[in-house]
């Protein structure tokens, strides 16, 4: 099968993408939004790191795992997808006659940067004998050429699906990858790849942030570096982290994920304290640049013209939905 370069494509867009438009600054976007779902049996599916704004006017808010299943049931005619591009992508391989819509096609994502189809096929030639799981934050060209898909949410269940003579390649996240073994004890061979805002936490500044509020529980999202994950008291995927804020008695947290699921744990427990935990730089780096590229303005553009639309390779969406249904299978057996 041929490699559709849509990465190199994605990139090529101008700046300012498909639409440049000027939305009038007196249009409520938040009643518009809400009109054009209506008129357009829209959903607007978004991930927890997207701005507070997003987050409120979508239909679901989820991690990955959540939103490739609300994609996979959903009846609507037009999927908004406000994540980023490979979430996207599992929508529209999910639902090839659907149209799907991102406010922003160049949202895309370092982890999945990491591994292009063609390094990632000769490094599969490698280990010829191993199974591949891929987590969820991967190309289409890496889903097709992966055995089975899984998320934050549920990669401990689906490696420990796999017979435990049967040998693994865990691609693309190594700092999940080594949580996972860590975990599952498998001897997994790993891609070398990891997320831009989840390496970029400071445990020297986490570790002085913990010493000023001695009472404050460090949570942590699997793509962190060991030496966080180490010091955390509770680990799991944005769902979990989300869950455990609400469950836990702590009153304070220090939050070792994107910034973005902050909004929600506020809007659940209003009496809590959430702190980000700090990047190494005085930067906004816990911010990922690829979700943020999302606004409220280009979601109601992407709306009202649908466009930028995800086209995709017919011949890649089937090879790549096997290894995505696998996941879907696994994790309801599970009741995930
Ligand atoms: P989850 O959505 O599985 O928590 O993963 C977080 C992430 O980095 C998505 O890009
Ligand atoms: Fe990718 Fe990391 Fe951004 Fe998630 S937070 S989209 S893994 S760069």
């Amino acid at each position: 099968m041929a490699d559709i370069n849509i990465e190199a494509a994605r990139k090529k867009l101008p700046a300012k993408g498909f639409l440049d438009i000027v939305v009038s600054p007196e249009l409520d976007l938040f009643l518009e939004i809400e009109r054009l779902k209506k008129e357009k049996n829209a959903i607007i599916l978004a991930h927890y790191y997207q701005e507070a704004d997003i987050q409120d006017v979508a239909d679901y808010i989820g991690d990955s795992l959540g939103l490739a299943q609300q994609a996979e049931k959903t009846k609507a005619d037009l999927i908004v997808f406000a994540g980023v591009h490979f979430m996207a992508e599992t929508a529209k391989i999910l639902n090839p006659e659907k149209k799907v819509v991102l406010p922003d096609l160049r949202a895309g994502c370092s982890l999945a940067d990491s591994a292009p189809g063609y390094q990632f096929r000769a490094f599969k030639e490698k280990y010829p004998k191993h199974i591949v799981i891929s987590y969820i934050n991967c190309s289409a060209e890496v889903k097709a050429l992966s055995d089975i898909i899984c998320t934050s949410s549920n990669a401990e269940k689906i490696v420990e699906s796999i017979p435990r003579d049967q040998p693994i390649i865990f691609a693309p996240d190594r700092n999940l990858g080594a949580y996972l073994i860590k975990k599952t004890g498998r001897d997994m061979v790993l891609w070398d790849g990891a997320c831009m805002v989840h390496e970029i936490f400071s445990l020297e500044k986490i570790t002085k942030m913990k010493i000023r509020y001695p009472n404050a529980k460090l949570i942590a999202h699997p793509e962190c570096e060991e030496p966080v994950l180490r010091l955390a008291d509770y680990i799991g995927s944005t769902t979990a982290l989300l869950n455990y804020s609400k469950k836990d008695s702590s009153m304070e947290y220090i939050v070792a994920t994107e910034t973005g699921i902050l909004h929600q744990m506020q809007l659940s427990s209003p009496g809590k304290t959430f702190i980000p935990a700090p990047p190494t730089n005085n930067c906004a780096c816990n911010d990922c640049p690829h979700m943020k590229l999302n606004t409220l303005e280009k979601l109601y553009l992407c709306m009202q013209y649908e466009q930028p639309e995800l086209i995709m390779d017919q011949q890649l969406m089937i090879a790549a939905k096997k290894p995505i249904e696998r996941m879907l299978e696994i994790s309801a057996r599970y009741g995930l």
